[in-house]
Formats: structure tokens, C-alpha cells, sequence
């Protein structure tokens, strides 16, 4: 394997359970949103929307809606996923304690709409990587959240759209899962 700049990046990249709250700077955030700005999209429509959480008050408003989603017995079932030792993330802080959520919507009106998104998160782990930024995708939390209308207008998800990925972004703490070595017999060249 050759490597290079980029390559280092896509190598560091690693998914995260639990982040320091130290702050992104607006600066490195732009640039990360901008390289998911800069995926592919089919016919290149860029049909879809980019919602950041940052403010005290946007993480307040996603951890009443996960609390009450809950109540309303909604979401994944069962206990919280085991945390990496040390670390205490209670099961309605699902922030991890990072400074930011990145909550990716598009077209579902145009059926690779949900592929633009994830390409764009793609892009934007790989670029907040490069600067030593990790992330740490919310899949079945985020999917039931954002199927409620009310979060979806409370978020300013554009009308109509559907969340397709969201995932927090910090500075890491503590150590990522063990992900073993990659899985030999995945590529077949003719
Ligand atoms: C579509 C998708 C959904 C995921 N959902 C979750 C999730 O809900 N919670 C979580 O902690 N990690 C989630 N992950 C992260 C994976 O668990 C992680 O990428 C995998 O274990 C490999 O580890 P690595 O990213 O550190 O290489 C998801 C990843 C993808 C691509």
C-alpha cells in the first residue's frame, strides 16, 4: 500500500463512543463541511441538507426529543451499548459529549437521495480525520428520532426531506473498539 496524505487520514479514521466536549473550530468545521459539500451526487442534484448542532441550546432540544422519545417507548430497544471502560456516557446523554452533531438530509423523492448522504458523511469523517477530529455515526437512534414530523420541524429538516445520517464529531477520548484486521476475500479482480 502507497501511502500519502490522504491515505493517512482515511487510515486514522475511527469510530468513537465517547469525545471530549473541547470545542471544533468554526474554521476546521467549515472545511469539514465543505468536503461533504464536495461528494458526488447522482445527476449532481446536491439535493440535500447539511443540519449542524453545536449550540447548548440545539443539544438541549435533541436530548429532551431522545427523552421523550423514550418515553413514548420509541427507538432501540433493550439496554445502552456497553462503553468503553472509564467512561460514563448516561443513556440520555447520546451527545458522547461531543461539541457537535452533523444530522445529513436529502430528497427522498429521488431514490439514490439516501447514497448522496452517506457519501457526504463519508467525505466529511475522512476530512475532520485530517485533523485529528474523530466521529462516531448514530444509526438507529437518529433514524427513529428523526422519523417524528415534530423533531424533523424542530431541527429545520428542510420539508420533505429524510434524514439519511447523522453522526457526532470531537476530539476523541479514551480508545475506540477493537475493529480487528480487515476481512480477507472481499476483493475479486478479473
Ligand atoms: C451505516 C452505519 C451505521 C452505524 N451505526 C452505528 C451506531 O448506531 N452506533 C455506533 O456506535 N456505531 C455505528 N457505526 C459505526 C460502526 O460500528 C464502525 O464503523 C465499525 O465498527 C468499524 O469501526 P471503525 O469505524 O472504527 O473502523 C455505524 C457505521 C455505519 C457505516
Amino acid at each position: 500500500m502507497i501511502t500519502n496524505e490522504t491515505m493517512k487520514s482515511i487510515l486514522a479514521r475511527r469510530s468513537y463512543k465517547a469525545f471530549k466536549s473541547d470545542p471544533i473550530k468554526d474554521d476546521i468545521l467549515e472545511t469539514i463541511l465543505e468536503a461533504g459539500k464536495y461528494a458526488p451526487t447522482g445527476l449532481n442534484r446536491q439535493a440535500w441538507h447539511f443540519t449542524v448542532v453545536k449550540s447548548e441550546e440545539g443539544k438541549k432540544m435533541y436530548k429532551e426529543a431522545l427523552l421523550e422519545m423514550r418515553r413514548q417507548g420509541r427507538g432501540p430497544a433493550g439496554p445502552p451499548p456497553p462503553q468503553p471502560p472509564n467512561i460514563i456516557v448516561k443513556p440520555e446523554e447520546e451527545f458522547r459529549g461531543a461539541p457537535v452533531m452533523i444530522v445529513v438530509s436529502g430528497d427522498p423523492s429521488l431514490d439514490i437521495a439516501r447514497l448522496d448522504c452517506v457519501l457526504a458523511m463519508g467525505n466529511m469523517f475522512i476530512a475532520a480525520a485530517s485533523f485529528g477530529i474523530m466521529s462516531g455515526w448514530t444509526h438507529m437512534t437518529a433514524k427513529d428520532l428523526f422519523s417524528d414530523p415534530e423533531v424533523k420541524r424542530q431541527f429545520k429538516i428542510p420539508q420533505g426531506y429524510e434524514v439519511y445520517s447523522a453522526a457526532f464529531f470531537g476530539y476523541p477520548l479514551g480508545e475506540p473498539k477493537d475493529r480487528g484486521p480487515r476481512k480477507k476475500g472481499t476483493v475479486t479482480m478479473l
